[in-house]
């Protein structure tokens, strides 16, 4: 049974919190197209959704991309994809991977999603396979399994420590197969366009520098998470809730907001990209120490380095906090050398660049931002409540995860979701019809405050007085986020974040800008603004959401999801 639903009124009185559009534009002014399905998004959610859609040849489908095809979260995925895929080998069950959710999600899993989700998954795998992911396998030929945090038995499909990229490849080289999909990369999705309240499309910035109008009759949003919210984050720099905001000013409700997951394991060298160090590492033997080589997991839960992320996460920034240090150590010495260079190649390459020898040599390590499992709210086939929007992936909420996510469930979240929202959008075509061009510059709450007689130029502007230093302002939201609505949270820091937050979006989220940097840093700081709400509404803790003044779960309370809407803010 699905739980209840939190959807209240806010009193802030947010800088432009009503404003429809980032950008407007005359219709007869703009170049149009017009397609049947609208992919925005190329990780595996998009691209099994326009693959979904495109085995419909009566259909046109579009997918956007805002860099290269190849480049979304889906590419960076190390350890690999969960289902259960050779029960007779492991002793493991459907029902097992779900028992094993449900513990993980701490209360709010919808458990028909979780059950749905994990058993069409193994079908969905299979047919993954047979597209061309090539996973590793044993010598029976049978895909070789690892296991991850909380997965009771080994059930993690993966390609070396590069997983994503080899289902990416996959989908990828498929998709391009499709006579009736046009893919366009370089292309950024500013808004989606609406008509009372049904989306009927998309403007974009095309990779020409100039804005277009796509008109569909049915949207798929799979734009991915906001790691790039925080300082510290596995996530690549695309990842920056362009989705999450875009769906909120369409008016589609967003849920669970709060829940953040933050991965324990990045590669911590100062200065340097933050890169993830699969789970999978200790899945193989990998063992968490202390500066003084004490492994401290073992003695804090029962599952030691394996215990759920959230729990190990708190538990290295204990440590840090402890020994005054920035990181703690992954240690590599208990695993085969050979098995190390064989299974994680990526990681070896990647720590050698930086002197780090392993297994010989421990990883410099700390947690960071990794996964949004919060999003726009959908129900069993990936539908919004906006008429003509889908969402799947990382953008969406299923309630798959709950408060917590098991690692590798997500991959497999975005096939399974991606495959419907394509086949529910396919079918929904039938009965839409083709959705007249509409400028958005009468839209209802357009004109409230903005300033949008100019365009103002950011970052590289010389207008005294109209240019804005977006990577300034850009790098104090990320820390504020990191400090005050990071692993662990209190409400006096939610609420001094807030108003930090309130008084950044004043002259940014009123202005009209004319680049994609200058929407994104939009987008960041609207989507910060609503996690950092949806965190301070919560007061308790569960799950990845810890509030170090509420730190027990209240399941009399807060065993509900909470939801937030453009439409709870007074006018
Ligand atoms: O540790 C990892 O490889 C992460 C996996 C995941 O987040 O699903």
């Amino acid at each position: 049974m699905p739980l209840p639903t939190s959807h209240e009124p806010f009193l802030h009185d947010v800088p432009s919190i009503h404003r429809r559009y980032l950008a407007t534009f005359d219709v007869a002014r703009v170049p149009h197209r017009f397609t049947d399905v609208l992919v925005v998004g190329s990780g595996i959610a998009g691209l099994s959704a326009a693959l979904a859609a495109s085995s419909r040849k009566d259909l046109s489908v579009i997918v956007l991309a805002k860099r290269s095809l190849e480049e979304s979260a889906t590419r960076y995925a190390q350890g690999g994809i969960a289902a259960v895929l050779r029960p007779q080998v492991t002793g493991d069950s459907v029902d097992q991977h779900v028992a094993d959710s449900l513990a993980g999600a701490a209360g709010l899993a919808d458990e028909n999603v979780v059950r749905s989700t994990l058993s069409e998954g193994v079908e969905r795998v299979r047919q993954l396979i047979a597209l061309g992911a090539g996973f590793d396998r044993d010598e029976s030929g049978e895909p070789r399994l690892t296991r991850e945090g909380a997965h009771s038995l080994p059930r993690i499909l993966h390609r070396g420590d590069t997983t994503g990229q080899e289902i990416e490849r996959a989908l990828v080289t498929a998709i391009g197969e499709q006579s009736n999909v046009l893919l366009l990369p370089d292309t950024f999705a500013i808004d989606l366009l609406g008509v009372e309240g049904a989306v009927t499309g998309v403007l974009t910035w095309t990779a020409n520098g100039e804005v277009e109008a796509i008109w569909a009759r049915q949207t798929v949003l799979a734009t991915g998470g906001a790691g790039r919210l925080y300082r510290e984050t596995t996530n690549p720099a695309i990842a920056t809730g362009d989705g999450l905001a875009m769906a909120f000013r369409a008016g589609a409700t967003l849920s669970d907001l709060e829940f953040v997951q933050f991965h324990p394991t990045t590669l911590y060298v100062a200065g340097a990209d933050r890169f993830l160090i699969t789970e999978a590492i200790r899945g193989e033997g990998g063992v968490l120490r202390d500066s003084k080589g004490r492994a401290f997991m073992k003695d804090l839960h029962a599952l030691g380095d394996l215990a759920p992320r959230d729990i190990v996460s708190r538990s290295i920034l204990r440590v840090m906090e402890k020994t005054g240090e920035n990181r703690v150590w992954l240690d590599l010495s208990g695993i085969e050398p050979q098995r190390v260079h064989d299974r994680f190649p990526r990681i070896r390459e990647i720590c050698r660049g930086f002197g780090i020898d392993i297994p010989r040599q421990p990883i410099p390590v700390r947690p960071s931002a990794h996964y949004s499992i919060g999003g726009v709210a959908t129900d069993i086939d990936a539908r919004t409540d906006l008429p003509g929007l889908l969402a799947a992936g990382e953008v969406a909420c299923t309630a798959l995860h709950g408060a917590n996510r098991l690692g590798s469930n997500s991959l497999l979240e975005g096939l399974v979701f991606g495959d419907r929202a394509g086949a529910t959008a396919a079918r929904a075509c039938d009965n839409t019809p083709r959705p007249a061009p509409v400028s958005t510059r009468d839209a209802p709450g357009q004109g409230d405050g903005v300033r949008n007689d100019r365009a103002i130029e950011s970052g590289h502007g010389d207008v005294p007085g109209r240019v804005l230093n977006l990577d300034d302002l850009l790098t104090s939201v990320k820390s504020l986020m990191w400090y005050r609505v990071g692993v662990e949270r209190d409400g006096d820091g939610l609420r001094g974040a807030l108003e930090q937050l309130r008084s950044w979006m004043a002259y940014p989220m009123g202005s009209d800008f004319r680049d994609p940097r200058s929407w994104c840093l939009q987008n960041v700081l609207q989507t910060a603004y609503l996690v950092t709400v949806s965190a301070l509404r919560r007061e308790e803790s569960r799950g990845v959401h810890y509030r170090s003044d509420h730190p027990e779960r209240d399941d009399d309370h807060w065993r509900r999801h909470l939801t937030i809407a453009r439409q709870d803010f007074p006018r």
